[in-house]
């Protein structure tokens, strides 16, 4: 069943209106939000440029909590939603010989699911957090899966330029562009292609809005589809809204990108 309603999806959270009525529905998450308001105001004058600030962010995050800090705040949760996610994978293309470049990895809360399933060798996961790579290498510790050889890769930018071309076999960005800037999505798409071995697919999560793109504290962005759309194909690129996505219990949006070729 969708969560996202024709309301949410009209939505703009930056504003005034919204967020008043918000308070008034939620008196008691006020004050949290004040408080990672005052937060990310600090971590925004020290940090200028969007991935140092996001860094930051994982950093503080992480320190708290790192199953939180990638979204989920049970362990129930953290394993149901890196479950949907390899799932999805799965019934949509993934198999074992593949090779799988997973974008902003996080703690490997899909990322565990996926190495134990690909031969190995065959997972490769990059993120700009140092601070939640450490947590990923102990999920990996965990689940018993350093025999599968994954690589986890800290990165600042999405260029992809210490990786071979044609190479994967499957992209992955799940909960990444929902925190990210047009800039960052327009640098990965601009040289994901290269990555991609023929034949391959890149599948990405997003905050969906059919109104008013905004973004709440340079924490949360939303797009419109067509904004997303026209961002692939302008780099060559073809990509299609993930219709059956939308019938899972996540809040986002799914598209899938191909090369042309
Ligand atoms: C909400 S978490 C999701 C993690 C993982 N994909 C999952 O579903 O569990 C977002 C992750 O993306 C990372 N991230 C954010 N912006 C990024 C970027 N531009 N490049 C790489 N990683 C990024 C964050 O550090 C964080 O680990």
């Amino acid at each position: 069943m969708s969560t996202r309603t024709a309301a949410s999806l009209r939505a703009n959270r930056a504003s005034w209106v919204h967020r008043i009525r918000y308070a008034v529905r939620h008196p008691n998450r006020i004050l949290p939000y004040a408080r990672r308001g005052a937060r990310d105001l600090r971590l925004r004058l020290i940090h200028r440029d969007h991935i140092a600030y996001y860094r930051a962010v994982m950093a503080s995050d992480t320190a708290r909590d790192p199953k939180a800090a990638v979204g989920s705040h049970s362990q129930e949760r953290w394993l149901a939603l890196g479950r949907m996610q390899f799932d999805y994978l799965v019934e949509h293309g993934l198999r074992p010989e593949h090779r799988l470049l997973d974008i902003g990895c996080g703690n490997l809360r899909a990322g565990w699911h996926i190495i134990a399933y690909l031969d190995e060798g065959g997972y490769y996961g990059i993120d700009i957090s140092p601070d939640i790579m450490i947590e990923a290498k102990k999920a990996l510790v965990e689940h018993g899966l350093q025999a599968k050889l994954p690589h986890l890769t800290v990165t600042r930018d999405l260029t992809f330029d210490f990786l071979p071309d044609n190479h994967f076999d499957v992209v992955h960005a799940h909960s990444v562009f929902s925190h990210s800037p047009i800039e960052v999505i327009d640098q990965c798409l601009a040289h994901v292609g290269r990555v991609l071995a023929p034949g391959g697919f890149f599948d990405f999560t997003f905050d969906r809005t059919e109104g008013t793109e905004h973004h709440v504290l340079r924490e949360d962005f939303y797009y419109r589809t067509g904004t997303l759309l026209s961002l692939a194909e302008r780099h060559g690129l073809a990509a299609r809204l993930m219709e059956d996505w939308e019938e899972r219990p996540h809040g986002q949006s799914k598209i899938r990108v191909t090369t042309r070729a």
